[in-house]
């Protein structure tokens, strides 16, 4: 998917909200770019062309991947164990999320943002995870929201859809399912591949616009893919899913300890990030900070 959509001509006629047709459309269009939406993705899959995902909790990094043409932030229920502090990502609640999803969702100007629906704000129920779909979009002004589980929760996607609430699917390892899974592991392996291809149709049928696997073989990835019409992510699941997505701190180096095999490394922010919190400290203790050009 280009950075631009320009390749899309439906991208292309569309002028985003308050700007309208009138004569200085093109430029309010040039201050305000145009927002990705859910058929700029299912675009994406027909063309056979591919869009990247990055999960963002706060403001600078949903600007900064914004403007790097990130097509979309996940404000991820990985916030648990990357910015709560958690060891997993099933302690972190609806109302935690709900305000680094407004912040990502106020700092992004294109991307669309995915609110992720954390463990215990829809199981028991679809009225329970219409009403959380709702407080995603209305209070974390998410475009969307994304729930785990396979065809069992078909039933869950289809009174969202109705609702008015995008939903992306999430299926293969689900990592608010790791106690009842077992840990992490590869899902889909072998005739396990015909469970996920099962539950990627009946999400589909139910209305999920997008089907994202976790730790799957890339085999196995490719042929749930080839199996829907709908965009699928993939994190851990080979080349053949139409977007990819990774949690941001793993991507950019921020995050220590071992990496999944799955997470390239950008960047060693952490290494950035100590040695200037460092030599910030040492000028402090040395008197070298603040110099008479930053005093009054
Ligand atoms: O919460 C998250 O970061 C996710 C990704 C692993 C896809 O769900």
């Amino acid at each position: 998917m280009a950075s631009s959509s320009s390749s899309d001509s439906s991208a292309s006629a569309e002028v985003p909200a308050p700007y309208g047709n009138g004569p200085d459309a093109a430029a309010a269009a040039e201050r305000k770019p145009a927002r990705v939406r859910i058929h700029h993705l299912q675009q994406a899959k027909r063309d056979g062309t591919k869009f990247a995902m990055l999960t963002a909790y706060e403001q600078y990094t949903a600007e900064i991947f914004d403007a790097a043409g990130i097509e979309v932030l996940l404000v991820g229920d990985s916030a648990s164990n990357n910015v709560f502090g958690n060891e997993t990502s099933l302690p972190v609640t609806v109302d935690e999320l709900l305000p680094l999803c407004r912040a990502v969702a106020r700092s992004a100007r294109r991307a669309l943002v995915v609110a992720d629906l954390p463990f215990g704000s829809y199981e028991v129920s679809a009225e329970q995870a219409v009403a959380a779909g709702v407080r995603f979009l209305k209070e974390g002004l998410a475009h969307a929201v994304k729930i785990e589980g396979g065809k069992y929760y078909a039933p869950t996607v289809r009174a969202m859809v109705q609702a008015g609430i995008p939903v992306m699917a999430h299926i293969g390892f689900t990592p608010q399912s790791e106690h009842a899974l077992g840990g992490y592991r590869v899902q889909g392996r072998g005739d396990d591949a015909q469970r996920l291809i099962d539950d990627a149709l009946a999400l589909e049928e139910a209305g999920a616009f997008c089907v994202l696997m976790e730790m799957v073989p890339a085999e196995t990835a490719a042929a749930v893919d080839a199996a829907v019409a709908v965009p699928t992510v993939g994190i851990g699941a080979g080349k053949a899913t139409t977007g990819q997505v990774l949690v941001w701190q793993d991507m950019a180096g921020l995050r220590g300890g071992r990496m999944a095999k799955f997470v390239k490394q950008y960047a060693d922010l952490r290494s950035t990030l100590h040695d200037a919190a460092t030599a910030y400290g040492n000028d402090v203790r040395s008197g070298e900070f603040p110099g008479p050009e930053h005093s009054f």
